[in-house]
């Protein structure tokens, strides 16, 4: 019998080496081996180790011979992340066990949980196939003693689940062995005496139920006594933004008058309540059954009339005047909050995406602004509308409706709510320990439709937050702090105010990337920013000071010849190389023809629908990513590549300047949106972290809702440099050369999960552990009306519903069922 341990190659969780010697070690081979073919169908079971156990016998205290013999189990192999349960017995002797004992003799630490014969622990993260001893030791009633060893070699993380098929039903289909649990729904209460959720259009009270279209979220943790614990993974606050509406769903028969108004305000007020933040208490009631406290006392909606604080260069700039802040320093609410960022010390940073459609500006209003007004209000898409849902239009004299009316009426700025538009498009950041606490709109991180905030933090240098804004041909940004991190800083009690140390005082950047891969971080500081050149009739814009600069950041970073893109999207940053990613969504012909393409933005193809129809441009996205230079937060240049492209793989399984990745099937996606690194305190975000990519896709929506998928990717410069042969609608061909990242395989990319019918995949976070991933289900069944739902997501997920339920977003607590690590 050899005792090699052979490579594993099967994909179950479980090693669980409770065989006894009793029967011949081929048996056990072999029985095992079937068990995992019948768990997996066969195929995908092949190789694993079950050979040469290792059994001592030893003697009792008076050195008499000892009958008692135990065994530690099997000799087994398993990969990071998964669990193992080890199991002692006595295989002869007199088995009346008065103690016995689990302990680790060599190898990386792990955790071990032992109850009775058993211990159980999750296989750390590895660089390469590394052995882990462990011993067991027994004592009986006749009081000799025995003990035995095992050995479990451990290789590093594989993705260990089966592709999740293209679908188009409405549930959320995740991989054979996984368990979705439905966590917070649209409406679901927060305060105790608020009633559950009829989901009929009667419902009211939104400034304490769960909002809409749940978007970007996180898992702060909570110890058992309620104060911060960021390891815990049992209890914890889920912070929410709620981005956007399906206005059809909250009233009886679709909303009144929405596009036009008057707006009833009994609407009006819902609709603006149920958008913003909310902060949930998430609690595990034992071996990860979620649930959420709807009467915690931390429990806290922000909406779009919560007080806010204005802090950093731009507060008291005569720019951000209101009827409420005379002197532009606070304001009230946020809208239309997408992505997110996390600092490093306990905090949120929620971010304002598109914010400029909810502002009504009356035509008259033209003719009583400034040219510099009217070139940044054109620049950010304040434009004459009557905003998203009317809500000025209610007859009210309430600010909770008339601030929504951007038109100049009053003598000054004090008097009407002509600079609100400049009260938006800010990252705000959050204290979810303190619900009393004030929001706080940090305006040295730059105004635009900001996407997210990836907060960089790395020992000795200053923080980073690296930001997207999402519209066509706008750019990736980041801002630097003056101040260098200090880790005592991490757990201070006022958290705010080590917001205001890090993110009130720094340098704003822009990204300029070259087609060589490099790249240049350009500063918008005021006096090195050039003019903005006028362009057409619109006339030169001369910045003011530095807090013109901050309000009017896109209009800076035209100035400095920053790279338009692609749409960009989330940004989020591998904990173990510092390397940042960053979505680029999708891009069209009429915003980038076929000769507007350059190294970053490659691409320009025409994606076919089942319908007939054809889709020019970058229609199913990519994903770049960078490295600093010298891996410092504060350089001002940078190397990159596209790490992986999207695309239709029936469409194009080989075009290569189509599907540059290689996509298949199983890992083919469109739109990629949410983007977020398994977090570095379990093995899936360790050595080799696993990267999950949501989408928020329209091109491949003919062959499949939206998805989450799982990567293990490489590192910048992995690839190689490419030149892709593009062609428009008319036929006529261009050459663009780019730098690709490495191929997708079926090994470092894999389909995790699809949604229910018309939804987006948005947020993502796990538990410290790992062992839970809580991501959010938006705006299911988008399309459908009151009479006529296209989805009844979540209560699909159960089974059938009736055809009248209507659709509400959601977040799921994902768990796999033998609770090893999600993903491995
Ligand atoms: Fe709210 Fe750019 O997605
Ligand atoms: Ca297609
Ligand atoms: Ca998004
Ligand atoms: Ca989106």
């Amino acid at each position: 019998m050899s005792d090699t341990l052979i490579e594993n190659g099967y994909t179950d969780g479980d090693v669980d080496t409770n065989q006894t010697t009793s029967v011949s070690l081929e048996t056990l081979a072999d029985a095992r081996y079937s068990r995992r073919q019948a768990i997996f169908g066969g195929a995908k079971a092949t190789s694993l180790a079950l050979m040469g156990t290792t059994m001592l016998a030893a003697c009792n205290e008076d050195n008499s011979e000892s009958t008692l013999v135990v065994s530690a189990g099997q000799n087994a192999a398993t990969s990071a992340g998964r669990v193992v349960i080890l199991t002692g017995s006595v295989t002869a002797g007199d088995a009346n066990v008065t103690s016995s004992a689990w302990a680790q003799n060599s190898g990386p630490d792990v955790d071990l949980v032992v109850d009775g014969l058993t211990a159980t622990f999750i296989a750390p993260a590895v660089e390469t196939a590394t052995d882990l001893t462990f011993g067991f030791a027994v004592q009986n009633a006749d009081g000799e003693a025995a003990n035995a060893t095992t050995t479990i070699r451990v290789s590093p993380a594989v993705l260990g689940f089966s592709a999740v098929a293209h679908s188009l039903d409405d549930i959320v289909a995740v991989p054979s062995g996984y368990t979705v649990t439905i966590m917070t729904r649209l409406g679901d209460p927060l305060a105790a005496g608020v009633g559950a959720y009829a989901n009929d259009g009667t419902d009211g009270d939104f400034a304490q139920r769960i909002g809409d279209h749940g978007d970007a979220l996180h898992f702060f943790g909570l110890s058992s006594s309620g104060t911060r614990d960021d390891g815990s993974s049992t209890r914890g606050l889920m912070v929410q933004n709620h981005e956007n509406l399906n206005v059809q769903y909250l009233h009886p028969n679709g909303p009144t008058n929405v596009s036009t108004g008057p707006r009833p305000a009994d609407e009006a007020k819902k609709e603006i309540e149920a958008h913003g933040v909310s902060v949930s208490e998430y609690v595990d009631g034992g071996d990860r059954q979620w649930t959420y406290v709807a009467d915690s006392s931390f429990n806290r909606r922000i909406t779009p009339m919560t007080p806010m604080q204005i802090m950093g260069p731009a507060a008291g700039s005569a720019m951000l005047a209101t009827a409420y802040s005379a002197n532009g320093t606070a304001g009230r609410g946020t809208i239309n909050n997408c992505a997110n960022g996390i600092s490093g010390w306990g905090t949120n940073l929620t971010c304002e995406e598109n914010w400029a459609g909810y502002f009504r500006r009356d035509a008259a209003d033209v003719a009583l602004r400034t040219e510099r007004e009217l070139t940044a209000l054109a620049r950010y898409g304040v434009s004459v509308r009557t905003g998203n849902y009317a809500w000025s239009t209610v007859a009210s004299t309430d600010p909770m409706f008339t601030k929504w009316n951007a038109t100049i009426t009053g003598a000054t700025a004090a008097d009407d709510y002509r600079n609100e538009p400049n009260q938006y498009g800010w990252v705000v950041e959050i204290d979810p320990y303190d619900p009393n606490s004030t929001p706080r709109k940090r305006t040295a991180l730059g105004r635009c439709g900001h996407e997210g905030a990836f907060v960089r933090i790395a020992a000795g240098q200053k923080v980073g937050v690296y930001m997207g804004d999402d519209s066509r041909r706008e750019y990736l940004y980041k801002y630097v702090s003056n101040a260098t991190w200090d880790a005592g800083d991490a757990n201070a009690s006022d958290r705010l105010s080590v917001g205001d140390k890090y993110l009130d005082n720094g340098t704003l950047y822009v990204a300029k990337f070259e087609a060589d891969g490099t790249g240049t971080w350009l500063p918008l500081v005021f006096g090195s920013v050039p003019n903005r050149p006028a362009v057409g009739t619109t006339p030169e814009y001369v910045f003011a000071d530095q807090a013109d600069i901050l309000i009017n950041a896109r209009l800076a970073a035209d100035a400095l010849g920053a790279t338009p893109m692609d749409r960009p999207e989330w940004t989020a940053g591998n904990p173990v190389t510092g390397e940042i990613y960053l979505t680029l969504t999708n891009n069209n012909a009429s915003n980038r023809p076929l000769d507007g393409t350059d190294a970053a933005n490659p691409r320009h193809y025409g994606d076919p629908k089942l319908s007939g129809s054809t889709s020019y441009g970058n229609p199913n996205g990519h994903i770049i990513r960078l490295r600093e230079d010298g891996d410092d937060t504060a350089a001002t240049t940078f190397a990159w590549d596209i790490y992986l492209f999207g695309a239709d793989a029936t469409d194009f399984p080989s075009d290569a300047s189509v599907n540059v990745s290689g996509l298949t099937t199983d890992n083919d996606f469109s739109s990629p949106d949410g983007l977020y690194f398994s977090r570095d305190s379990n093995p899936a975000g360790q050595i080799n972290p696993v990267l999950w990519i949501e989408t928020d896709d329209g091109a491949m929506t003919d062959r499949t809702n939206c998805m989450l998928l799982a990567a293990l990717p490489g590192h910048v410069g992995d690839g190689s440099a490419v030149t892709l042969t593009n062609k428009d609608s008319t036929g006529a061909t261009a050459q663009q050369a780019t730098i690709a990242g490495t191929p997708a395989t079926a090994a470092n990319l894999r389909r995790f999960l699809v949604g229910p019918a018309e939804c987006e995949i948005t947020g993502i976070d796990m538990t410290p552990d790992g062992r839970t991933l809580f991501v959010g289900i938006q705006h299911p069944g988008e399309d459908g009306t009151p009479a006529a739902p296209t989805s009844h997501w979540p209560d699909s997920q159960a089974g059938t519903t009736a055809t009248t339920v209507r659709p509400r977003s959601a977040v799921i607590a994902i768990t796999k069922d033998d609770g090893g690590v999600i993903g491995l």
